[in-house]
């Protein structure tokens, strides 16, 4: 049995952790491959809700071995805070494998990444402030300190004191800050290797076991497609590369090893932190207000009230296509419930009246276009009990139709709900 990619097509927050956690059922793995605890995925099963950072929505079934792949930066508090919360919740947490080739996230890391955006002024990025980008940055530098580091104290303290040179340096000077304690921070971290070490692990091989077996591995992305470092809107991006493609580097196997994904797209569209945004609706418009409170569009993890606008395809399509999407699953379907009509961006207009039907690659051009939308019918009916396909309203198939139409990929699940029963399975699904 070959692999699965569940993968974000927006801004993030499309609902990856709910599919992954409805897909994991018949998969023997479940695989983070980037990231780190920016990431925030509910899941909500039989009422119970569970936020997840670092550890795989797959958890949730016990015959689910949860990893955490190599692409991911990991800080070690929160991911045993996490440990900790699904134990007190019942979930056994201990079977984790955690790669040893995951690089660390550093309390400096945290504070440089609070600094850049304070420094940027307005011209911030919006961060999770949880410090992704030094951390990858570093791992790009090649001075990180990795997981496996910490099985080695004496290792562990001289790349902590290599890397603290430079840290330190810019610190004090570039910040005016406080140095960071090498003592101190090498006693945090390694207090914490009792605990880490029997979750240390080999996890390529591990991977590579499940397919050699047969068995279904499923790849959980986190944040999304316009987040992606090279194919999202940078600067306003994450530092890592969301993409389905980052699977191979992240965790460790060949694209040949892929042989599902799923795009996870949103009815419609939000983002958190700055950036271009064409389909934008702002605070105060009342289809915005609306989306914001039927939908809850605030941060899992910062609880920022999310930015919003109806569905954009001409990105979506962008997104199936890097991705390689072979189906799509629709979430949040519900949240569209209460409109008369539904807009879907199909095209974009550029400021000088050129129309453009891909996303602009130019950010000057992609940061003035502005919608063109075609106009669908809503269905003014509660979708959250629907079971079956027959359960939904005429214009509700429309807007599904609609969407396989202008993407040319198949929706194979549509969510009605939060909940993990809340999915209906359309006919093509495998
Ligand atoms: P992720 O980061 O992609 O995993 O998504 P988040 O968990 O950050 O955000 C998605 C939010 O929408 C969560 O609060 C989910 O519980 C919720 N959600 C997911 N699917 C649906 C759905 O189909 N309908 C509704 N109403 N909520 C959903
Ligand atoms: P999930 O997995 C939505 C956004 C931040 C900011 C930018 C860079 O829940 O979909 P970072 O802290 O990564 O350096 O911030 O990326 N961002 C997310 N937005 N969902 C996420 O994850 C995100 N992870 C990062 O808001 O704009
Ligand atoms: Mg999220």
């Amino acid at each position: 049995m070959p692999g699965a990619v569940i993968v974000g097509t927006q801004w993030g927050d499309e609902g990856k952790g709910r599919f992954t956690d409805y897909l994991a059922k018949d998969a023997s793995l479940c695989v983070r491959y980037q990231g780190g605890h920016n990431a925030g995925h509910t899941l909500v099963v039989d009422g119970q809700v569970f936020k997840l950072q670092l550890v795989p929505s797959g958890v949730l079934y016990p015959w689910v071995l949860p990893v955490i792949g190599n692409g991911v930066v990991v800080d070690p508090h929160v991911l045993l805070a996490e440990l900790d919360m699904l134990e007190s919740k019942g979930i056994d947490s201990r079977r984790i494998r955690l790669s040893g080739n995951a690089h660390l996230i550093m309390p400096y890391h945290q504070e440089l990444d609070r600094l850049n955006e304070r420094y940027l002024g307005n011209a911030k990025l919006g961060t999770t402030k949880r410090g992704i980008g030094p951390a990858y940055a570093d791992k790009a530098m090649r001075v990180g300190l990795r997981v496996q580091d910490l099985l080695d104290p004496k290792i562990f303290r001289e790349k902590l004191d290599l890397v603290l040179r430079e840290k330190n340096g810019v610190l004090t000077k570039v910040y005016n800050r406080l140095p960071v304690d090498a003592d101190e921070l090498a006693a945090n971290y390694l207090a914490l290797t009792d605990r880490l070490e029997p979750l240390i692990d080999d996890t390529v091989h591990l991977v590579h076991e499940a397919l050699d077996e047969d068995q279904w591995v499923l790849f959980e992305g986190a944040q999304a497609t316009f987040l992606d470092l090279d194919h999202g809107t940078y600067p306003f991006v994450t530092s890592s590369n969301p993409v389905a493609g980052t699977v191979c580097a992240g965790a460790g196997v060949g694209p040949r090893d892929i042989e599902r994904i799923v795009g996870v797209v949103k009815a419609y569209t939000t983002r958190v932190g700055s950036g271009p945004f064409p389909a934008e609706l702002f605070e105060g418009d009342p289809v915005s207000d609306a989306l914001v409170d039927r939908g809850g569009e605030f941060g899992t993890n910062t609880g920022r009230r999310r930015r919003t606008g109806w569905l954009d395809l001409v990105m979506v399509k962008h997104s199936l296509r890097i991705n390689t999407c072979t189906e799509i699953a629709l979430t949040k379907l519900d949240v569209l419930s209460s409109f008369d009509e539904l807009k879907v961006c199909v095209a974009y207009e550029g400021e000088d009246g050129t129309r453009y039907d891909h996303v602009p690659y130019h950010q000057s051009v992609l940061h003035k276009v502005r919608p063109v939308y075609e106009t669908l019918p809503g269905w003014h009916v509660d979708i959250e009990r629907a079971a079956v396909l027959e359960d939904l309203p005429s214009a509700a198939m429309e807007y599904v139709r609609f969407i396989e139409q202008f993407t040319g990929v198949p929706v194979t699940f549509v969510g009605v709900g939060p909940g993990r029963e809340q999915t209906v399975v359309l006919p093509r699904a495998a």
